[in-house]
């Protein structure tokens, strides 16, 4: 197992890596007053309560758990629990669980200490990280949130052997994105690795969620509330937010819906930033080896969604991202690996081109 610091000003928590890393978990939560356990129902029954004698609400994790509802749920059972700000509440489960449970305990009390115990592939890499938490409005999707650093975060890679293979690709979406951030290195290490990474090999698992993690940290530390660098954790996001929203939430996953926004980004970049065709043709084919689709026809054709995502709703969606402007949408694009770019727009025909 490998610890990453993640050093703010004002707060310091590790991420700990590898197979196995949940059974630290009772050590972290040991010396708190109480502690409460916010679990993904299906990964409690398949992987056990995490710590024993700790009071649990287990949920269906989702993005319909991400909302008012969910989280009134959760500050509802934070309270019959009878935590202090001395407590510790656990998110145990993938990103909706962590960003509902982030949200409560940065709300209860005026703010609670959570360990984040991330179970997806997506969650490990990259919503775990970071302490962005946040729940869903009717406007639109992560509408209502805050930063809260949690006390710590466990990436058990053994948890990852009971995803779904579709949940599993959906997180490789996260992976190649963050891979590309990262720069020659990260990239390179994700193209060795992704056969053994879709046969779960577990070496090659920790390998690839530790990279994630070291990156993402880099970027987290530099700039922990978003106010410049970090956008760039928002390489495709801009067209994922799109089709998500155009598709009507939950019915295209994240991950996926980022590989496509990753292929789309690619062409814009090759078409507005001089970056080599190279890149995108690297990105394409890292996504067809992740089983995801890489454009917009195929995710298309895989999810059969054509009503829902015409060039019109994907144009309206784009509109409505929260990080750009009202109206003038921007991009995150990447000139080459390590070498991105933020804030940039894009012209109307090449936008029509892009999600015809
Ligand atoms: N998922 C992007 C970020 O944490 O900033």
């Amino acid at each position: 197992m490998v610890s990453i610091p993640i050093a703010l000003e004002g707060q310091r928590h590790e991420v700990i890596v590898g197979a196995g890393a949940s059974s630290e978990a009772p050590a972290l939560a040991a010396g708190r007053d109480r502690v409460a356990i916010l679990a993904d129902r299906r990964v409690a029954a398949l992987h056990g309560p995490l710590i024993d004698g700790a009071s649990t609400l287990e949920v269906d994790a989702g993005e319909p758990l991400k909302s008012m509802d969910g989280l009134a749920q959760v500050l509802d059972f934070c309270a019959a629990a009878g935590l202090s700000r001395g407590s510790l509440l656990v998110a145990y489960g993938g990103g909706t669980v962590g960003d509902l449970g982030g949200l409560a305990a940065s709300l209860f009390k005026r703010g609670l200490d959570v360990l984040q115990v991330p179970t997806t592939l997506l969650a490990q890499v990259d919503a775990s990280v970071g302490g962005k938490t946040a729940i869903n409005l009717p406007a639109g999707k992560n509408l209502a949130g805050s930063f809260h650093q949690p006390a710590g975060v466990l990436c058990d890679t053994a948890l990852l052997a009971t995803l779904s293979d579709a949940e599993f690709s959906s997180g490789l979406g996260e992976v190649i994105k963050t891979s590309i951030i990262g720069g020659e290195a990260a990239l390179g290490q994700t193209e060795e690795l992704m056969g053994s990474l879709i046969e779960r090999d577990p070496r090659a698992l920790t390998a690839v969620v530790e990279a994630c993690v070291r990156v993402k940290a880099q970027v987290v530390v530099s700039d922990p509330e978003e106010r410049g660098p970090r956008r760039a954790l928002n390489l495709g996001h801009t067209f994922a937010h799109a089709i998500e929203s155009a598709a009507g939430y939950g019915a295209v996953p994240h991950g996926v819906a980022v590989g496509v926004g990753l292929g789309l980004a690619a062409r814009a970049a090759e078409a507005t930033c001089g970056a080599p065709s190279e890149l995108t043709e690297r990105t394409v084919l890292l996504l067809e080896r992740a089983g995801l689709p890489s454009s917009l026809g195929a995710l298309r054709g895989v999810y059969g969604l054509e009503e829902r995502l015409t060039p019109a709703a994907l144009r309206a969606g784009l509109a409505h991202d929260k990080k750009g402007a009202v109206g003038a949408p921007e991009f995150v694009l990447a000139r080459g690996a390590g070498d991105v770019i933020m804030g940039q727009p894009l012209d109307e025909d090449l936008l029509a081109e892009l999600l015809a």
